[in-house]
C-alpha cells in the first residue's frame, strides 16, 4: 500500500513539473454534476502569433469611439466545440497554427463547491485563460486536462478563451511527421465540473492481478477533509466496503466477490458506487483478467486469438476527427461486424466516447499514445510529454474492462536513446496499471528478401509483441507473403499489429493491379495465409477499418489526402477485402483457442 501511495505521491509531483501544467486529473466526469460548454464558440485565427502580444485573452472592447483595438470576438466568426476547425473552414482545411477561442457562460458561485474547467482534448497546445487571466497550459492533443478555477470564476458572466495552437513540433510528440491529418483546435467536449470543497478525484476497481474472484483497488480524495470513510458499493452483488482514506486523502481496497466476467461475447459491467463522507460517484465498470501465460494471451484464465482492426479516430462519412458517441458506435459496430473482439485504436488515445462503447459493446482494446516514427529521444522535455501523456491515458481509462494493452510507440527506429525512452514508459505503464499488458508496433528486421525476424531488443521488455508489417503492399506483390519466413527472437505471444493495403472503393480490375479492390482483397487472402503459419501468432489488427485523412497521401483521383488501405471507405462503403478478413474471423470464432493454424 505505502509503494502505492509513493508512486502515487511521485507521479503527481513529476505530473506537476511537467509541461502540462493542468490540475491533477479528474476521473469519471461523466459521472459528476458538469456544465456542458459545447457549442459554438467564437473563434480568431492568428497565423501570425499576434494574439499574445495583442492581448486576445483580454476579450477587449472599444470603449469610446477613438479607441483602437484591433480584435473583437463579438464579430468574429465561430466554431463547433467540440470539433476540429480543418473540416468546418474550408480556408482552415490545411491549417496549422494558432486558433483564439472564447465562450462566455454566467456561473453562481456557491459555499463549499469547488469548480474545475474540464477539456477532453485540445491539439495541440492549448493555453487558457479565465477573465483575462492565464489559468494554465497543456501539451498534447488527444489526452483531457482540467484546471481548477474556484477562485478566478465570477458571480455573472466570465469570458473563458483558449488558444489552440496545432503547429507539429519536433520535440513534440507526436513529432513533425504523422501519416493522419493534423486536425487542430478543441476536438472534445469542454465542461464545468462542480465538486464538494473534498472530492474523489480518482480511483482504481479491477480485478486484483492474478486472481477472478478478488477486487482491488484504491481511492483518492482531493481537498482539506482527507480523513473519511469511503464506501465501495457493488449494489447488484449486495457489496459494501468501507475503508479510511488516511491524512493524504488515500486508501487502498481488496475484498472477494463472485463476478459475471467481462468478455466480448459478454461485456458484464456493473454499477460501481464510491460513497465518500462528502462525495459520491458512481461509475460502470466490467472485471475481467488479461495476462499472458508462456506465448499465450489469457483472458479470464482462458486463451484468446485477437480477432482485431486498426482504427484512427477519423469520423464515418463526413471526415474530421470524431467525438460522439454515435460516431464510436458506428465505427465499432462496424469492427463487430467484421467478427472482432479486439480493436487497436491507433496511435493515440482516443475519446473516451470510443472506450466506454468498447466497454459497452465487448471489444478488446490495444491502447497507444502517439510515441510515432522519430521521435527527439534524447529530449528530456519529450520524454516528460510522453509520460505525462501516457500517464493522462491511463488515468482516464484505467477502470475500462475493454482496455487490455497500453502500447508505448509505434514502428520506432532502433536506438539505444530510443530504448532508454520507451523502458522508461513501459515502466510508468506498469507503475500505473500492473494489471494490464504493454506491448508497442515494432518492426520487422529483413536480413533477406523472403526472411523477416522480430528481435527489436525492445521486444525483451514488452509483455506482447506487437509488428507491423506489408508484405504484398510496400514489400512485393502479393503472392510474395507465400515465400515469407518468420523467425522471432523471443517466446511471447505476438500481434500482428498492422498489415494491409490501398484500394479505391468501386474501382475493379485484375489482381495486380494496384488501387483495385481486387488487389487489396488479394493481399488479404495471400496475408491470411502467411498469417496462419506464424507459430507465435496470437492475434491480428490488419490496417485499417476505414480509409482516413493524410498529408501524406496526395495521389490525384486515387488518395486525394486519404489514406486508402481501409477495408471501408470513408463513406462507409465496404470493399471486397472486408468480406475477406471477415470469413477469416468467422473460422477462427468457430474454434476456441489461441492459434489460428
Ligand atoms: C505504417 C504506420 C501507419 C501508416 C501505415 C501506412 O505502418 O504505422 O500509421 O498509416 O503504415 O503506410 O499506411
Amino acid at each position: 500500500m505505502r509503494k502505492g501511495l509513493l508512486i502515487l505521491l511521485a507521479l503527481l509531483f513529476i505530473a506537476a513539473q511537467a509541461k502540462a501544467q493542468s490540475d491533477p486529473l479528474i476521473v469519471n466526469v461523466e459521472g459528476r454534476r458538469t456544465i456542458s460548454l459545447d457549442g459554438r464558440w467564437k473563434a480568431i485565427v492568428d497565423p501570425y502569433g499576434i494574439g499574445e502580444e495583442q492581448k486576445y485573452f483580454r476579450d477587449a472592447h472599444q470603449r469610446t469611439a477613438s479607441d483602437l483595438i484591433e480584435y473583437n470576438f463579438d464579430t468574429a466568426d465561430w466554431l463547433d466545440v467540440p470539433g476540429d476547425w480543418n473540416s468546418q473552414r474550408e480556408r482552415l482545411f490545411l491549417y496549422e497554427g494558432a486558433v483564439w477561442y472564447r465562450r462566455l457562460f454566467d456561473y453562481q458561485r456557491s459555499a463549499g463547491k469547488r469548480l474545475f474547467v474540464y477539456f477532453g482534448a485540445a491539439n495541440y497546445i492549448a493555453d487558457v485563460y479565465l477573465n483575462g487571466e492565464r489559468i494554465g497550459r497543456h501539451e498534447g492533443g488527444f489526452t483531457p486536462f482540467n484546471f481548477e478555477i474556484t477562485d478566478r470564476v465570477r458571480d455573472g458572466s466570465n469570458s473563458l478563451i483558449v488558444r489552440v495552437d496545432n503547429r507539429r513540433l519536433r520535440e513534440g510528440v507526436p513529432t513533425l511527421v504523422t501519416d493522419w491529418w493534423n486536425y487542430g483546435g478543441l476536438t472534445r467536449s469542454v465542461a464545468l465540473v462542480e465538486v464538494p470543497e473534498t472530492f474523489i478525484q480518482d480511483y482504481f476497481i479491477q480485478l486484483q492481478k492474478g486472481t477472478r474472484d478478488r477486487i482491488a483497488g484504491w481511492v483518492k480524495l482531493n481537498g482539506k477533509r482527507l480523513v473519511q470513510r469511503v464506501t465501495i458499493r457493488i449494489p447488484e452483488l449486495n457489496l459494501s466496503q468501507a475503508v479510511n482514506t488516511d491524512a493524504n486523502g488515500y486508501a487502498a481496497f481488496s475484498f472477494q466477490a463472485k463476478l459475471d466476467l467481462w468478455t466480448p461475447e459478454n461485456p458484464k459491467l456493473y454499477d460501481v458506487q464510491l460513497v465518500a463522507e462528502t462525495d459520491s460517484v458512481t461509475d460502470q465498470i466490467g472485471f475481467r483478467s488479461i495476462e499472458v501465460r508462456g506465448t499465450d494471451i489469457l483472458l479470464n484464465g482462458r486463451p484468446v486469438f485477437l480477432r482485431g482492426i486498426c482504427l484512427h479516430e477519423e469520423a464515418p462519412f463526413r471526415s474530421g476527427r470524431a467525438f460522439s458517441r454515435e460516431e464510436a458506435r458506428t465505427l465499432l459496430g462496424w469492427a463487430k461486424e467484421l467478427g472482432c473482439n479486439f480493436v487497436r485504436l491507433a496511435h493515440y488515445p482516443h475519446n473516451e466516447q470510443m472506450v466506454r462503447e468498447a466497454d459497452r459493446m465487448g471489444l478488446l482494446v490495444w491502447a497507444e499514445v502517439p510515441v510515432y516514427w522519430g521521435i527527439q529521444w534524447e529530449s528530456r522535455e519529450t520524454l516528460a510529454n510522453a509520460l505525462n501523456q501516457l500517464t493522462e491515458e491511463i488515468t482516464r481509462d484505467k477502470n475500462r474492462a475493454a482496455i487490455a494493452i497500453w502500447s508505448v510507440a509505434n514502428e520506432t527506429p532502433q536506438s539505444e536513446a530510443r530504448l532508454r525512452f520507451l523502458r522508461s514508459l513501459i515502466e510508468r505503464a506498469r507503475e500505473l496499471d500492473p494489471t494490464r499488458l504493454v506491448s508497442a508496433a515494432m518492426l520487422p528486421r529483413r536480413p533477406a528478401e523472403d526472411i523477416y525476424v522480430i528481435d527489436d531488443p525492445l521486444g525483451q521488455y514488452v509483455d506482447v509483441l506487437g509488428c507491423n508489417e506489408y508484405v504484398g503492399w510496400y514489400d512485393g506483390l502479393p503472392e510474395k507473403a507465400d515465400r515469407v519466413q518468420w523467425q522471432i527472437a523471443y517466446q511471447k505471444p505476438l500481434i500482428i499489429s498492422e498489415f494491409g493495403a490501398g484500394a479505391v472503393y468501386g474501382l475493379h480490375g485484375d489482381r495486380l493491379t494496384r488501387w483495385t479492390e481486387e488487389y487489396q482483397e488479394e493481399v488479404y487472402r495471400h496475408q491470411i495465409g502467411m498469417l496462419r503459419r506464424i507459430p507465435l501468432l496470437r492475434g491480428v489488427s490488419p490496417w485499417i477499418l476505414m480509409d482516413f485523412r493524410s498529408p501524406r497521401r496526395p495521389l490525384v483521383g486515387i488518395q486525394d489526402f486519404y489514406n486508402r488501405k481501409g477495408v471501408i471507405s470513408n463513406r462507409g462503403e465496404k470493399k471486397r477485402a472486408f468480406y475477406v478478413l471477415r470469413e477469416f474471423y468467422r473460422e477462427l470464432q468457430e474454434r476456441s483457442g489461441a492459434n489460428v493454424r
